[in-house]
């Protein structure tokens, strides 16, 4: 699905020499080079404050955990998600509310968030699936109606660009209280190893997430509230300080193989290729076809003979996972997210794709219909 060896070879002579550097330094953890790395994303995102830590999945938990949040409070989630979304929500005693997603977009909507919010609701993780921003306008007007704090799981869109009504553009992950991403090797901006960070423009919620996600200490050896031990390492920031610079290019490299994608699969009447929204552009983590026939595993199956990687992302909905059996509460009848988990295929997508891999998966996946 991704060619991290090929990208790899592209930046080496750079990538040696910051890891060098840092092994040099033995500035393993903390120090200058996170510092460095936090500052230039802030910049690329325009936004105040960038903390990093271990993964993705911890992102989401120092995000709930700074939002103050109490146990029985409710936190509205899409069902159509990797399972890290809800888990931490759970995990903290929290309760995950499951809802279904548009879907030509695959995201939470205002209207959709709204049938879901009681009196115990508290907050919204919007997820920007695949690559696009969900709408985040109408979103951040119901936040502000019931008074809800919003989390953007931003695993798999950063870069996206958002466009309000008024014209403003801001990144995916900058516009709620906070936002969140995973640096997981496979992800757009993907480390060599687990990685993530928090992104906030109030400067309380920053100083928050920074204590939380170091043990709850305000100056060592004093701890002020229960936190965790959430660190990206210092090899990791070197390792994606390097690869910030060409994450613009890398986008546009993904973007040219969506549209070749669309160019070849728009007429196939079994293939419904990737809605675009028009208030948000698509850094395309994933390109996720639905195959409206009934046949996607088989096309699966036929690809993997063809020695042609896919993935189905997801197959099971958080909704009907054993983990959240009795933990959860769920609105309505989820008839998008099951459509989805039996229609979704997603193809190889990455920086390193050449016309002829191109041309050899869109001739296959054309063949089998
Ligand atoms: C939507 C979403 N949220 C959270 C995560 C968790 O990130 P990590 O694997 O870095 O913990 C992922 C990663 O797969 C994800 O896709």
């Amino acid at each position: 699905m991704v060619d991290l060896r090929g990208q790899y070879d592209k930046i080496k002579s750079e990538i040696d020499v910051a890891i060098q550097e840092c092994i040099n330094s033995t500035r393993f953890i903390g120090g200058p080079v996170i510092e460095r790395f936090a500052e230039n994303l802030g910049e690329y995102l325009n936004c105040k404050y960038v903390i990093p830590c271990a993964n993705g999945t911890d992102a989401l938990q120092v995000a709930l955990m700074a939002a103050g949040l109490k146990p029985g409070d409710e936190v509205i989630v899409p069902s159509f998600t990797y399972v890290a979304t809800a888990e931490v929500i759970a995990l903290l005693g929290l309760v995950p509310v499951m809802t279904d997603v548009d879907p030509e977009h695959f995201n939470l909507t205002k209207d959709i968030i709204r049938q879901a919010v009681s009196i115990n609701t508290k907050a919204i993780v919007p997820v920007h699936l695949f690559g696009q921003t969900a709408p985040m306008e109408g979103i951040m007007e119901l936040a502000a109606e019931y008074e809800l704090t919003v989390i953007e799981d931003n695993a798999q869109s950063l870069g996206s660009d958002y466009t309000f009504s008024d014209g403003k553009k801001q990144k995916a992950g900058t516009i709620g209280n906070i936002g969140t991403t995973s640096f997981f090797p496979a992800k757009n901006l993907g480390a060599y190893g687990d990685g993530g960070a928090l992104f906030t423009n109030d400067e309380e919620l920053s100083k928050k997430i920074k204590m939380i996600a170091n043990h709850g200490q305000s100056k060592l050896y004093h701890h002020e509230v229960i936190g965790v031990n959430s660190r990206l390492d210092a090899l990791q920031a070197a390792v994606l300080d390097v690869k910030l610079k060409y994450y613009a290019a890398y986008i546009k490299a993904r973007q040219a193989v969506a549209n070749y994608y669309d160019q070849q699969f728009g007429d196939v009447d079994e293939i419904i290729i990737p809605q675009r929204h028009e208030k948000s552009t698509h850094v395309f983590h994933q390109y996720t076809l639905k195959i409206t026939n009934g046949k996607r595993n088989e096309l699966k199956e036929f690809l993997k003979t063809k020695g042609i990687a896919s993935a189905v992302y997801y197959p099971v909905p958080l909704n009907e996972q054993n983990a959240f059996r009795g933990k959860g509460r769920l609105v309505g009848e989820m008839s998008v997210t099951k459509e989805l988990c039996d229609q979704v295929l997603s193809l190889p997508i990455h920086t390193e794709m050449d016309h002829t891999t191109l041309r050899y998966i869109t001739d296959q996946v054309k063949s089998f219909f």
